[in-house]
């Protein structure tokens, strides 16, 4: 396994291996890898035969206050995992080569960044999205592949793609959760012992969305509010948004109709926790 600090050194292995006919996978990642990481790299394995992760905790998708110094940097631990999973190339590039100098330019994703934790993280998506739009420059993939737990990203990594003629495929893969239903996350490490226990309330929320919507329960007024009320049973957990919206254009629907993405988003002990499910209401 080849690991690189610059774009220089990325782009020239990744040039060889094209000349070798092989096809590009790529997993952008913060670090701090976990079992989802992994299962988006295996996911990359099968769809490429040269799969590079990048490793940068990239500070323009933080906001002012938010946990860019906590974050958790165990880089050796995660380039062991990278060498298990049989990763070709690893990008774990400083902030200086990725923003040599003051930014002036910026990839804005209008709309779909606007709900959810858009009305929370001003500005995140914008870093998000103009990071990714960097590294897909720098790496060249023919696929990258994100996770669905971070569904919004998706929608608008997605939608940046296709409106910037990017020419790469966007692999959205399932949520890997706990067995008690935490999503997996590199933010569940800040828990305490007792604030992961109540962690797991956030999924049976989620889970009741889904009873009620198989249940035939269309009225998402009705399934909020259950899905609050199970989250209110724990004190600790601060709701920052419970809501069910279109899956594609993320706007709140009324009534339970084709595709929906129920969504929640809260603050427990240091943590922010988000999680979601797809759910298709024409094919129950
Ligand atoms: O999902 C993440 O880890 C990050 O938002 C990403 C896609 C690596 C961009 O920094």
């Amino acid at each position: 396994m080849e690991v690189a600090k610059t774009t220089e050194s990325v782009r020239a292995l990744v040039k060889t291996a094209r000349g070798q006919g092989k096809r590009i996978g790529f997993v952008p990642t913060m670090g701090a890898l976990h079992i989802g990481h992994v299962s988006l790299i295996e996911a990359a394995k099968q769809h490429a035969n040269f799969v590079v992760v990048s490793i940068f905790v990239n500070p323009t998708q933080f906001g002012v206050g938010e946990d860019f110094e906590k974050y958790p940097r165990p880089i050796e631990h995660d380039l062991e995992i990278c060498r298990e999973q049989g990763v070709d190339l690893v990008f774990a590039p400083t902030p200086a080569e990725m923003y040599p100098g003051e930014n002036f330019t910026w990839v804005t994703v209008e709309k779909l960044t606007e709900p959810l934790c858009g009305q929370f993280r001003p500005g995140h998506f914008r870093g998000v999205a103009t990071v990714c739009a960097k590294l897909f420059n720098i790496v060249q993939p023919d696929a990258a592949f994100f996770g669905q737990k971070d569904a919004q990203q998706a929608v608008v990594i997605k939608r940046m793609v296709a409106d910037l003629n990017m020419p790469l495929e966007i692999v959205v893969c399932p949520t890997v959760r706990e067995p008690d239903g935490l999503a997996m996350s590199s933010r569940n490490q800040y828990l305490s012992p007792s604030r992961r226990k109540d962690a797991a309330y956030i999924y049976k929320s989620l889970q009741k969305c889904r009873q009620m919507i198989d249940a035939g329960i269309t009225d998402t007024g009705k399934i909020i509010a259950e899905m609050r009320k199970i989250l209110s049973q724990v004190p600790a957990i601060k709701i920052e948004y419970v809501s069910i919206v279109d899956a594609e254009t993320l706007q709140s629907v009324d009534r339970i109709a084709g595709k929906v993405l129920a969504a929640v988003a809260v603050r427990l002990g240091p943590a922010r926790l988000i999680d979601n499910i797809l759910m298709d209401a024409k094919k129950k």
